[in-house]
């Protein structure tokens, strides 16, 4: 006996001009189970994602609800259809408040001054806080990316729907926000809605998902219910390989390099205080911590985007006298932001003019006069190396998967040849394959001298990738580890302040 699917789609097509996003593809959700989409950056997830939601026109091929073909020309449509999305990137109207967002739609659909402000915000708060305490008159701007997530999820939760699909929304947020949205849609899920998943992380799927489909470059490749899955299973169909090497051999502890970045003493009188960090040529240092927690304010600090009340930084022995970012990279320090949208790339340029978009002077000729091919050639070499899936160099950055964003905004910090590179959460909504890619890439530069810090809120990466993780926890160093110390356990209780039971238990044995 087969049931009817509340959603299905049969041979659909998409093209961008000469890029085929999807070819043929097939899709089917059935009834009250949470199946997950998965895909290497650019494999046209949320390509689909957004035909179903309205947002892009089919070039062919149907969508069924509950055995119905239907249009859906439009959002407010989808959501007629009672179909909702969680975009992966964040949309929210950035000067409106918490509230305003989670009803926009029904505020543009009234008439404001009808509208009774006191029980939408009183909604609002109890939808909010569903996923978290965040305070509904708030101004969007003034949260935190996991927060503003969030928002987004809550505001999908408004919309009385039976499809909700969410498009990598674990991305931003932290491990416990992610277990209690885990909850929610495990609760919608018992309720009879039927979700669709998109993410790249394993764990999380396997834990989540009843079922499991998997496109690669535009085709559809397989269903398959969990059960009868695995981790690797689902790589080898994504990538059409096997990976073997999750992460990069670490150099066994030769003589250590020299000392590259030194940090003393940094405050900033706020949300930090007395940061002290050494970095050595040819090192990865991670810096974990919860979000918060302080790491990126620490990074933007020593990068000059944000003031230092006190403290020094030095490069390569000398005291650097930093009042901005463009200071910083001109003395070869760069930053690469966790905030892709806000300070990572810019969407409406060219791919090429965004990767030489952080020194133009290197290929600026004698006459002052940008070099384009020079431009061209270095664009064409870095996102090769990276393996960015684009139909170009002159595509515009607005074009790209989200992920190949993130490896665009990569090769800008690669482009300066820069002497230590501190990257906020560098592999966030990158696939599988190309974040093996991009740890080897980093491990590489190490090699040849480069000091590379890695700030990151997944625990296996800092566990893979760095040989030496600090650890912040409310704006101070809480610790640090070393490369035999590394430990999920380890890293949790020094960015907590809590010690598990089984240590206090050592620590009583070790005080008798
Ligand atoms: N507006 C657009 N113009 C041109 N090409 C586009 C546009 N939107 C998407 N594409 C292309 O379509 C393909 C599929 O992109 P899509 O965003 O659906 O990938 P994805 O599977 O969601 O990847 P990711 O995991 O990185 O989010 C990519 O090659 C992308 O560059
Ligand atoms: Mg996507």
């Amino acid at each position: 006996m087969t049931e009817t699917p509340i959603l299905e789609i049969r041979g659909l097509s998409k093209a961008f001009g000469p890029v085929k996003a999807l070819s043929d593809v097939q899709f089917s959700l059935r009834r009250g189970e949470i199946h997950a989409l998965c895909g290497e950056n650019g494999a046209g997830k949320s390509t689909l994602m957004n035909m179903i939601a309205g947002v892009l026109q089919p070039d062919r091929g149907e969508i069924l609800i509950d055995g119905t073909a239907v249009s859906i020309p439009s959002p407010a449509a989808a959501q007629r259809l009672g179909i909702a999305l969680v975009h992966q990137e964040i949309a929210l109207c950035q000067d409106a408040t918490v509230a305003e967002n989670i009803y926009m739609a029904a505020i543009n659909a009234r008439r404001a001054p009808l509208m009774n402000f006191n029980k939408l915000h009183a909604d609002a708060q109890k939808v909010m806080d569903l996923l978290a305490p965040i305070p509904v008159r708030t101004k969007v701007a003034d949260l935190s990316i996991s927060n503003q997530q969030l928002v987004e999820i809550a505001k999908a939760l408004t919309l009385d729907c039976k499809v909700l699909m969410l498009d990598e929304p674990t991305a931003a947020l932290t491990e416990g926000e992610a277990q209690r949205l885990f909850g929610i849609v495990r609760g919608l899920r018992d309720r009879g809605i039927s979700v669709v998943y998109i993410s790249h992380r394993m764990a999380e799927i396997f834990s989540l998902c009843n079922r499991i489909t998997v496109f690669r470059d535009g085709h559809y490749v397989a269903t398959d219910p969990i059960a009868e899955s695995s981790p690797d299973d689902v790589v080898r169909k994504m990538v059409g390989r096997e990976i073997t090497q999750l992460y990069p051999d670490k150099l066994a502890p030769l003589e250590p390099g020299r000392l590259l970045l030194s940090v003393e003493g940094l405050s900033d009188g706020d949300r930090f205080a007395d940061v002290n960090l050494q970095l050595r040529a040819g090192e990865i240092l991670g810096i974990g911590g919860l979000i918060g927690a302080g790491r990126s304010e620490i990074a933007q600090t020593i990068c000059g985007l944000r003031p230092a009340t006190s403290g020094t930084v030095a490069l390569d022995g000398t005291v650097l006298r930093i009042r901005n970012y463009s200071d910083a990279v001109k003395a070869g320090l760069v930053y690469l932001s966790e905030d892709r949208k806000g300070s990572g790339v810019f969407l409406d340029m060219p791919i090429a003019a965004n990767v030489s978009a952080l020194d133009l002077g290197k290929l600026t000729g004698s006459l002052g006069l940008l070099d384009r091919k020079a431009e061209d050639r270095q664009a064409t070499d870095l996102t090769k190396r990276l393996g960015v899936r684009m139909a170009g160099i002159d595509a515009r950055v607005s074009t790209l998967s989200g992920g190949n964003q993130q490896k665009v905004a990569i090769a800008r910090q690669l482009s300066i040849d820069p002497k230590v590179i501190i990257m906020d959460e560098p592999t966030r909504g990158i696939d599988v394959g190309a974040k093996v890619e991009i740890h080897r890439l980093l491990r590489q530069l190490a090699a040849k001298g480069v000091g590379i810090v890695v700030i990151s809120s997944e625990l296996p990466e800092l566990i893979g990738l760095c040989d030496r993780v600090m650890v912040v926890r409310e704006g101070r160093i809480a610790g640090e580890l070393g490369a035999d110390e590394l430990g999920e356990e380890a890293i949790i209780m020094l960015a907590s302040g809590v010690q598990n039971s089984s240590n206090q238990e050592k620590q009583a044995q070790n005080v008798a």
